[in-house]
């Protein structure tokens, strides 16, 4: 697997092209909007920065990862030779439903096609195209630069061989592979997400503020960051979606979401992304500073 197609622009496709970019695989990054294109070059741009003042990587490897991420707008002259897509387009079922559907039309017959879902079902997307064992999850945690994880989700039909060359290509860009099946939530989510709802359920049971339940879970449970301000990185709306899943597919009460979540995603305080959820954010500053909403 040589030739890697990312499709979407966003905080994760831009993330994904930079990892495989940085070890050396030819990227076509994809997305509709030219202006996503140039902010999610820059972007790449200032994080392979970041990593050579740190001496991670030399300025020649910035040079070389750059020159090998190419900008495409349209779908299928941009997936023709790939021996691999990617699929980090916004989380929303239907949107994901057509593009499956594209690629398996534009792609050769040898393509893995891969998604990038947090949530969706793998078996779903696959029944989409008509070559469901060449379908997987590859999901990547944010920041990907970053975090080591490649949750490698198996929908029902997915062949071996082509979860053992999706578990050694995620090590090929030196991140560490978990095999899961497709389940709703997968692993990652379906921990992860009812700790953040349960956090949002101990706020709005007063049972401690917004800086209290972080430090808790930072101090106590050496967790990078508290649930809250985890919930304002990845998103209010993206965790409420993920509870529905949760819920929709167990069928179980105890991942309802917390009426608080719901409220403040209907009224746009949808955490870094909209400038305000739990805490409020402004380009630039690293500090972290409570929302005037939580404040005692
Ligand atoms: N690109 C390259 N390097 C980056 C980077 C990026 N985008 N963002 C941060 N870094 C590097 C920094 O240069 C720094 O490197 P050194 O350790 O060498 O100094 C390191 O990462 C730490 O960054 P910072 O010092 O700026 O900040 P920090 O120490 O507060 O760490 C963090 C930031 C890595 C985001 C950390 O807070 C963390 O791990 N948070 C939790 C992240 C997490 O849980 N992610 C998963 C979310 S869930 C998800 O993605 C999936 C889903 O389906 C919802």
């Amino acid at each position: 697997m040589k030739n890697i197609s990312v499709i979407g622009a966003g905080t994760m496709g831009n993330g994904i092209a930079h990892v495989f970019a940085m070890n050396d695989y030819p990227v076509n990054l994809i997305d509709v909007s030219p202006s996503a294109l140039d902010k999610a070059l820059a972007t790449i741009d200032k994080n392979l920065s970041r990593m050579v003042s740190k001496e991670k990587i030399t300025e020649e490897v910035k040079t070389k990862s750059l020159a090998n991420i190419q900008l495409h707008t349209t779908l299928p002259d941009a997936v023709r030779n790939a021996d691999l897509v990617i699929e980090a387009a916004t989380e929303n079922e239907s949107l994901k439903l057509t593009i499956f559907k594209e690629l398996d039309e534009s792609c050769q017959e040898s393509t893995i096609l891969a998604t990038n879902t947090s949530s969706i079902s793998i078996t779903k997307i696959a029944g989409a195209t008509s070559r469901p064992d060449k379908v997987i999850g590859m999901h990547f945690m944010n920041p990907v630069p970053v975090m080591k994880l490649v949750e490698v989700i198996r929908g029902y039909g997915t062949s071996d061989k082509v979860t053992a060359d999706i578990m050694d290509l995620s090590k090929n860009i030196n991140k560490i592979p978990v095999e899961v099946n497709d389940y709703p939530g997968f692993v990652s989510n379906r921990i992860l997400m009812p700790m953040i709802n349960e956090a949002i359920y101990s706020l709005y049971e007063n049972v401690a503020g917004v800086e209290e339940i972080d430090t808790v879970m930072k101090l106590g449970m050496a967790h990078p960051m508290g649930p809250l301000q985890l919930a304002d990185f990845v998103g209010l709306d993206v965790c409420l979606s993920i509870m529905y899943v949760l819920q929709n597919g167990f069928g179980d009460t105890k991942y309802r979401p917390c009426p608080l979540l719901i409220n403040m995603v209907n009224a746009g305080y949808l955490g870094v992304k909209s400038g305000e959820g739990f805490y409020k954010y402004s380009s630039g500053s690293k500090e972290l500073v409570l929302s005037d909403r939580f404040k005692k």
